[in-house]
């Protein structure tokens, strides 16, 4: 058995602390620091291997290298801790360096979007009719002649049909030509009392000029109860066209003829020194009633369709339908 001398064992421990201390101060990541930690204090380190020989010792002298071997872990462990401290610090100084704001970069313009004019009318003019009571009701734009024409009191060989021209499907339906059909639609579902306000697109096959286009938007309402008259509807008209306009704009009710409604009446409002019709309207006619299954004896009612365009052409100034249809955004920016 080969012996070793106390010298010899204080040697090989000076050279481990050596050469630890400078691979040490050498490591440049935190893995190879962490290998390093195990190469020279793990379990199965460089340390551990000088400690074994400590059992070839005298007695007298195995203390002796305990102890220089407990200083050299000590100052091993001291540098690791250290040197881990600088790593983790240049790390985090890495990180904020490549996450550094440059302020003098030039800025990226996102434009705004906004509400179309002719969307933020309508969401105008039905908050008017939400705040008297009314709820939003919607139908499809794709229509049945039933809900469109013959149930709206306007049979197939009916006249009116022909001012209501509209695109007719390879199926039968039509696109529909005013939002009165929804009357229909909400009656069906629903029992009296009803109060409605029904917003959306129409079609007519009209030839487009300044005031028609083959698309367009009504907003229709609706109210049947027990006992309301025309004076009912003349009331609401009044309020709500006060609400829209100002109560300087001066309106008429002039007489006028709808097959759904009798009798029937148009509202004009003064623009640009004339009338111009902003809606129709009327107290709902009995077989109207009746095709949706309620008592005309028990019930009457009122409706109106606005024309949300028009409304849009006074309110802004507008003297051309087709500008809002243009999306022309130098136009559109102006309201
Ligand atoms: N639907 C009619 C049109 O497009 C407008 C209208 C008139 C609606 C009288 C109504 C009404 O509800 O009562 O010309």
């Amino acid at each position: 058995m080969t012996t070793i001398s106390l010298s010899e064992l204080e040697a090989q421990l000076a050279t481990l602390k050596q050469e630890a201390t400078k691979a040490i101060a050498t490591a440049n990541t935190l893995q190879h620091l962490e290998e390093l930690r195990v190469a020279y204090l793990g379990k199965k380190g460089q340390l551990s291997q000088v400690l074994k020989s400590m059992g070839q010792l005298s007695p007298e002298a195995r203390p002796r290298i305990g102890a220089s071997a407990n200083e050299v872990k000590e100052a091993l462990q001291e540098a690791i801790a250290s040197k881990l401290k600088d790593l983790q610090q240049a790390q985090i100084q890495a990180q904020l360096e490549s996450e550094t704001l440059d302020i003098t970069m030039p800025g990226v313009y996102r434009p705004i979007g906004r509400v179309h004019p002719i969307n933020s009318i309508i969401d105008r003019m039905v908050d008017i009719f939400v705040g008297l009571g009314y709820t939003d009701a919607t139908g499809p734009e794709m229509e049945t002649d039933y809900y469109n024409f013959a149930a709206l009191n306007t049979p197939a060989d009916h006249p009116a049909r022909d001012m209501q021209d509209t695109f007719y499907l390879p199926d039968g339906n039509l696109l529909r030509t005013h939002t009165s059909s929804v009357q229909i639609r909400y009656m069906e579902e629903n029992d009296p009392p009803v109060r409605i306000v029904s917003p959306g697109r129409c079609y007519r096959r009209d030839t487009v000029d300044a005031t028609h286009s083959a698309v367009f938007h009504q907003l229709e309402i609706l109210a049947v109860d027990e006992g309301l008259t025309f004076t009912d509807l003349k009331g609401t008209i009044k309020v709500f066209l006060e609400e829209m306009f100002g109560a300087e704009l001066p309106i008429r009710f002039r007489a006028s003829y709808f097959p759904f409604t009798e009798p029937s009446a148009e509202v004009d409002v003064q623009w640009q020194g004339r009338w111009l019709e902003v809606m129709g309207c009327g107290m709902v006619d009995p077989n109207v009633l009746k095709a949706v299954g309620y008592d005309p004896e028990v019930y009457t009612g009122f409706a109106a369709g606005l024309g949300v365009e028009r409304f849009a052409m006074v309110l802004h100034q507008i003297d051309d339908i087709r500008r809002l249809y243009s999306s022309d955004l130098r136009f559109l920016r102006q309201f």
